[in-house]
């Protein structure tokens, strides 16, 4: 074989077009045929040729390399299955009472007086997602997600991959058993996952329930198996022969089956001792390693879970009693002000590290000068800090008896501490200060430029493969990259003469090219052609979220249709301003935006050399003009449970409505998730039609 140093250009693409073919070859081989044609060794050096030629000759990855994939070539989508026994939900209780209240309904359902016994099994709510666990003659045939309830999807490949899932039962289960419990992410496989995500420039997860939502789903099961999931038993579907009569025993049956059950649940007889139990877990839940959210309880006789049945998608002889956002009391060390992409200075409060909930916190959202001023933070402090969910953890209050004596109320930098210039709050319309503190400097500020460049490949900007915040801050560091189409110049300026943060370190000295830069220049490639209401995103201008974008997307049809509209608004055309103003859904402030930012030179420019770079957006599909939604505005708020929100907007646009962002007397319906807010108010204040969830698609099945 001839050394790679020695192989020209002609050669070089030769011998990789081979490689590509027989590794993938090999790959069918032993991934779908599970027959393999080679030894393991000589296909890694295969690979390893493969991947040396690369390196040698990175503009000559080819677009089906075998180093552009991992393991067997992913399914074709989940297959939809329909659960024999549906996945129903539970009622949620939220205090002492409403538990007192559900185990009073069930007393008055099975006629039992106050001196009956009646007992409940109490379980952890763990965080994650449900899966069912079909095995037939002790084997597991199928696993699949909960889907709407009625339908789900398979996921055995992926479910096989979880240690926890027992692959076989012993002979005294049923001929035919459904097992049904959550998979989950524990804290710490969590926080490596994130570590790692992070250093390749892969999505970084918001919380382990979304991480493992995120690997479960994967149509690689090799990425499952690289993600380390974990699985509770706690229920079950069909089953041939029901073995226990109660709900305490089926867990232990689980236990003697292989299946891991929650190792904190408890028999318990009444609302005092359920409440206490709540508590005691309330209390250790932090140290447990997973996310829980509440207790279930669940009446342990299986005759009397016969009885109750069933209330709409609930059952009636179990609830969710949930728990309140975890708080911590911490030391406010500092106070950091960080630089947003338009200049807005957000203050960010810097902890002592504290556990809440599982996940160590040390910095805190501050919001704004006025929120320090209200809540009196002051540095030094000790402070309440929440955290829920997603929501970036949050300082309640301050521990005002612990406050030293010398401590001085906080003042607002008066200056950008990034570029120096002078800091100041927009004067609102009425004369009054806004809230928010901007750095003077537009442009200009180094903070600024670097900002606009994350949310310029944010996942609903252009969302590009290996190019995450990390990268982004040492290709700034590098001076690589200082302005969006820098971006599509890397490959052309750099591939030639790799910087050393694209080489593999060996020893002291460099080596090879790095594995990740023939596939950063593919990804970037892949996004030269562009949804144009993500191009307008991109380009991070004030008021212009995902849903504006989308607006004025559909409305100017290319970018330099709006470019055109908004200079002229910039250089005092009073009909162009009138013009963008009568679009439904655009305010003065958007239009004060895109006036401000194609005002300026500066940014005509980089739309112009994002162009030049070959960067194309792509108008938008043509809407649908003729079904029932077509034409009509919709807002979407609150957490939608069957059909995510990003989904449900898509549905509502494909359809031919508006999505908005805000309600107005304008607006059609408002679609109102679980603890939708404001938003939901001001409709009943508007009296605009509100769906729930369950109305939204109802009304979906009727198009
Ligand atoms: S029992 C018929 N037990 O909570 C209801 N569910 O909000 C059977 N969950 O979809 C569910 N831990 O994903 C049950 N110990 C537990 C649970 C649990 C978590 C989830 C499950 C269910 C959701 C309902």
């Amino acid at each position: 074989m001839k050394d790679v140093n020695k192989l020209n250009k002609t050669e070089a693409a030769e011998e990789l077009a081979r490689l590509a073919e027989t590794i993938t070859a090999h790959d069918q081989a032993y991934h779908q045929d599970d027959a393999p044609i080679i030894s393991d060794g000589d296909y890694d050096a295969l690979r390893r040729r493969n991947e040396a030629i690369e390196a040698a000759f990175p503009h000559l990855v080819r677009t089906d390399s075998p180093s552009l994939r991992v393991g067997a070539a992913p399914a074709e989508g989940f297959k939809k299955v329909k659960h024999e026994m549906p996945m129903l939900s539970l009622a949620n209780a939220f205090d002492e009472s409403d538990v007192s209240d559900f185990i009073e309904r069930i007393r008055r359902f099975l006629n039992l007086d106050a001196a009956a016994p009646l007992q409940f099994t109490s379980e952890p709510k763990i965080d994650g997602l449900s899966a069912n666990l079909r095995y037939e003659g002790g084997v597991l045939v199928r696993g699949t997600t909960r889907g709407d309830g009625y339908e789900g999807e398979d996921i055995t490949a992926n479910l096989l991959t979880i240690a926890d899932i027992p692959k076989k039962l012993p002979p005294d289960a049923p001929a035919v058993l459904e097992v049904r419990g959550e998979v989950y992410m524990a804290h710490k496989d969590f926080e490596d996952l994130n570590a790692r995500q992070t250093a390749s420039g892969g999505k970084v997860f918001a919380n382990p329930r979304n991480a493992a939502a995120g690997s479960l789903r994967q149509l690689d099961a090799s990425i499952t198996q690289q993600r380390k999931l974990r699985f509770f038993a706690y229920a079950w579907g069909a089953i041939s022969a029901t073995p226990h009569t109660t709900q305490a025993d089926m867990l232990a049956c689980f236990a003697a089956w292989q299946f891991t059950i929650n190792p904190e649940w408890q028999l318990l007889g009444d609302t005092a001792t359920l409440q206490a139990h709540w508590a005691e877990i309330d209390a250790k839940r932090a140290t447990l390693g997973y996310d829980i959210d509440g207790m279930v309880y669940k009446v342990n006789r299986l005759d009397y879970q016969e009885r109750l049945g069933f209330v709409s998608r609930a059952p009636r002889w179990a609830v969710a009693h949930k728990f309140s956002a975890e708080q911590a009391t911490t030391r406010l060390h500092a106070i950091n002000i960080q630089v947003g992409r338009t200049g807005a200075l957000t203050p960010v409060a810097k902890l002592e590290p504290i556990n809440v909930g599982g996940v160590v916190v040390s910095n805190a959202t501050l919001h704004n000068a006025d929120e320090i001023a209200r809540k009196d933070i002051r540095v030094g402090d000790m402070v309440v800090i929440q955290r829920a969910g997603d929501v970036i953890p949050q300082v309640v209050r301050v521990e005002k008896k612990h406050r030293a004596k010398t401590s001085k109320p906080y003042a607002f930098p008066p200056t950008c501490p990034e570029c120096g210039a002078k800091a100041r709050a927009d004067t609102r319309d009425d004369g009054t200060q806004d809230a928010v503190i901007r750095c003077s400097n537009g442009f200009s500020c180094p903070a600024q430029a670097r900002e606009r460049l994350k949310h310029f490949v944010s996942r609903n900007a252009f969302d590009i493969d290996g190019l995450g915040i990390k990268q982004i801050d040492e290709y700034w560091a590098q001076g690589m990259v200082r302005s969006p189409p820098d971006i599509f110049l890397l490959a052309e300026k750099h591939a030639d003469n790799p910087p050393d943060i694209w080489r593999y370190k060996k020893g002291d000295a460099l080596g090879g090219l790095k594995e990740s830069v023939p596939k950063l220049f593919k990804a970037i490639d892949a996004r030269r052609t562009i949804a144009l209401d993500r191009f307008i995103f991109a380009l991070g201008m004030r008021h212009v979220g995902a849903i504006s974008a989308r607006l004025l997307a559909r409305h100017y049809e290319s970018i330099e249709a709006l470019e055109a509209e908004a200079q002229a608004i910039a250089e005092g055309d009073s009909a162009a301003r009138e013009r963008l103003s009568t679009i439904d859904g655009v305010g003065d402030a958007l239009v004060d935006a895109l006036a401000a930012f194609f005002g300026e030179a500066q940014n005509r420019e980089i739309v112009a050399k994002l162009l030049a770079a070959g960067v194309a957006p792509q108008p938008l599909p043509a809407l649908a003009a003729d079904t029932a939604l077509a034409g009509k505005v919709i807002v979407f708020t609150g957490t939608m449970e069957k059909m995510k929100r990003q989904e449900a907007k898509a549905r509502a646009e494909r359809l031919g409505a508006k999505v908005a962002g805000a309600v107005s007397k304008n607006t059609d319906y408002v679609v109102a998730g679980a603890d939708a807010g404001s938003k939901l108010k001001k409709a009943q204040a508007l009296e605009v039609a509100v769906l729930d969830e369950d109305a939204w698609l109802a009304l979906l099945e009727t198009i």
